[in-house]
């Protein structure tokens, strides 16, 4: 079972957290990488953000998205199809 959805995640993060999230969509933890896009020899690498500031952020549960790994939104056009 992976962790995908199609709504976003919300995170409550702090300032210095640091996170390694999936920009392949393969990861069966998602939205966090599991090493499945070295494995699937996919070409790509995890996105690495380190968070400056406490804050609630929306983290793509849907892999659709045009800002990734943050969410833009989109998901709500999946629902409506
Ligand atoms: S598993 Fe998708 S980027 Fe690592």
């Amino acid at each position: 079972m992976s962790g995908w959805q199609n709504k976003p995640f919300k995170m409550e993060v702090k300032e210095g957290d640091r996170l390694v999230l999936c920009s392949c969509g393969l990861s069966k933890k998602g939205p966090f990488c599991d090493g499945a896009h070295s494995r699937e020899g996919t070409g790509k690498q995890p996105y690495f953000i380190t968070i400056e500031e406490d804050k609630t952020i929306f983290i793509c549960g849907c892999c659709q998205s045009s800002k990734a790994p943050f969410c833009d939104g989109g998901h709500k056009l999946l629902k409506e199809k």
